[in-house]
């Protein structure tokens, strides 16, 4: 599918591979979440547009770059994309974020909306969604409808682990969006988890459960 990159950077593994480990704890689970965004994001803004700004250094007038085209916003699926975001906004930081909050009906596996709130000239900003987990792609694609319905049309989607269920499903409903996998694991199992996987990412991040 050409609509998607899967990483294949030895940093993303190793970092995957420690997150992956049921002995990683809450807080090196936390820190890796937003490390492994931020080793996403840099693949995932490459082709960012760039134009040429006249500038002084201590020496000389010189022509350096400067990012150009639409501003950027980051749009965190809630709760476990809030610390994607964190990682990323280390690298862009002046980016705008909005929050769409979904989670999974544990028998449907069909996401529930119950919050978003977005800046007021989103529609006008390429729009990076990130969620560390494309299990059945449901709730990637409804957050994505959702902005799509409030006029947004240049989307990214940015995740740490993917199962192949969801990257079809994801492609299909939205052919449009750049999708961005840190590792593209095996399959999901009977409740909708993806193996291997590392969990409820959710959890592991905020200690829950
Ligand atoms: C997890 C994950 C995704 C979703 C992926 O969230 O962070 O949002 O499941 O599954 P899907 O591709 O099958 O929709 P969850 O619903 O557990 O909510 P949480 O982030 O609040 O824990
Ligand atoms: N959500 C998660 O957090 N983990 C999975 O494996 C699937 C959905």
């Amino acid at each position: 599918m050409s609509n998607v990159t899967i990483m294949d950077h030895p940093l993303i593994q190793h970092k995957i591979g420690i997150m992956r480990r049921k002995t990683t704890s809450t807080k090196e689970f936390r820190d890796l979440v937003s490390e492994v965004a931020m080793l996403i994001c840099y693949e995932a803004t490459r082709k960012l547009p760039l134009a040429d700004i006249e500038i002084e250094t201590p020496l000389v007038k010189t022509v350096a770059k400067e990012i150009a085209g639409k501003k950027l916003c980051i749009v965190p699926i809630l709760r476990a994309g809030l610390h994607m975001a964190d990682g990323i906004l280390n690298l862009i930081p002046n980016a705008k974020v909005g929050h769409v909050g979904l989670y999974r009906n544990e028998e449907t596996l069909e996401p529930v909306e119950y919050f978003c709130k977005l800046p007021s000239d989103a529609s006008e900003r390429e729009i990076f969604v990130v969620d560390p987990m494309l299990a059945t792609g449901g709730s990637a694609v409804a957050a994505i409808d959702i902005l799509k319905k409030r006029g947004i049309s240049k989307i990214h989607f940015l995740c740490l682990i993917a199962a192949p269920e969801g990257v079809e499903r994801l492609s299909a409903a939205h052919p449009d969006v750049e999708i961005y996998i840190g590792n593209l694991d095996e399959r999901l199992n009977d409740k909708g988890y993806i193996l291997p996987g590392l969990g409820d990412a959710g959890d592991r991040i905020y200690g829950t459960k």
